[in-house]
């Protein structure tokens, strides 16, 4: 039985959203673009980075809310490849909080059993940041609860590009051939590998974007874009989302399955 009362205590809206979904129907792998962190300080007058500050408080409530759900991989974009265009002060302010996430949350993931694994071109952040991530991932290693996943320095086409050239590399070595080379074998190649493709991709802030988030893996992802801004979003919202992804129908560019049967 999932752990819920703390996110979706008894007699609650959100709990009766989520005893209306059919636990088969849960997503088994949840992406989230966490957009509006510089729109939410806006509304409020304060500056960007205030958002980005208040936006930690979000991730920390979803991973929360993730593994008390019982959800099996959550994987966050924090910090896209093109995240560096933006005022010095606003990157250097991503890069200490999330030195600040790893320092005071990482005994949070430990207790309750959540796996970590940055995905992105980790060797270009700072040697500090790089250490930081390398101790969170060994010190969670062992965790068979949600797997974290978060973005940093990620795009989908640089993941595409480094896997380009893993394949070419490898061939020149010698050690793989034109054969080799399927939809498994580029799949098992990518930061996600061994991660099942997102059933549920979540967009805060209303935006009808990807934004370069995992192009190949969201072949068949369900989309739910919310108006909510990420610093707002918290366990009703990740139910909502869940809950509207259950109610979709799947057809991985095939029949539904009632009318599969139909002439049989
Ligand atoms: C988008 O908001 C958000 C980001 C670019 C970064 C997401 C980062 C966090 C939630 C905080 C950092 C978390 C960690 C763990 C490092 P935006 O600035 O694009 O918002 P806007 O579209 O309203 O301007």
């Amino acid at each position: 039985m999932k752990d819920v009362d703390r996110i979706a205590p008894p007699g609650s809206e959100e709990r009766k959203l989520l005893e209306s979904i059919p636990p088969e129907r849960f997503p088994k792998h949840v992406a989230i673009i966490m957009d509006g962190n510089g729109r939410w300080a806006k509304k409020r007058g304060l500056p960007r980075v205030e958002g980005h500050r208040a936006g930690i408080e979000a991730v920390r409530s979803t991973v929360e809310a993730a593994a008390r759900l019982e959800i099996p991989v959550l994987t966050l974009y924090a910090f896209s490849t093109e995240n560096w265009r933006r005022p010095r002060w606003e990157v250097l302010t991503l890069m200490a909080l999330l030195k600040e996430y790893l320092n005071k949350e990482l005994h949070t993931l430990v207790e309750n059993n959540i796996r970590f694994r940055p995905i992105g071109r980790i060797h270009e952040l700072e040697p500090e940041i790089q250490q930081g991530l390398a101790h969170a991932v060994e010190a969670t290693a062992a965790n068979t609860g949600l797997f974290f996943q978060i973005a940093l320095n990620y795009s989908g086409r640089a993941e595409l590009t480094d896997t380009v050239r893993e394949a070419v590399r490898l061939a020149r070595e010698g050690k793989l051939r034109e054969d080799d080379v399927d939809e498994a074998w580029v799949a098992a190649h990518l930061a996600t590998a061994g991660t099942p493709d997102p059933d549920l991709l979540i967009r805060t802030s209303g935006e009808m974007r990807i934004s370069n988030f995992l192009l190949w893996q969201i072949a068949y992802t369900e989309l739910v874009i919310t108006p909510v801004l990420w610093p707002d979003f918290r366990a009703r919202d990740l139910i909502a989302a869940v809950a509207d992804y259950a109610r979709r129908e799947r057809r991985f560019g095939g029949v539904p399955e009632a009318e599969e049967t139909e002439e049989t």
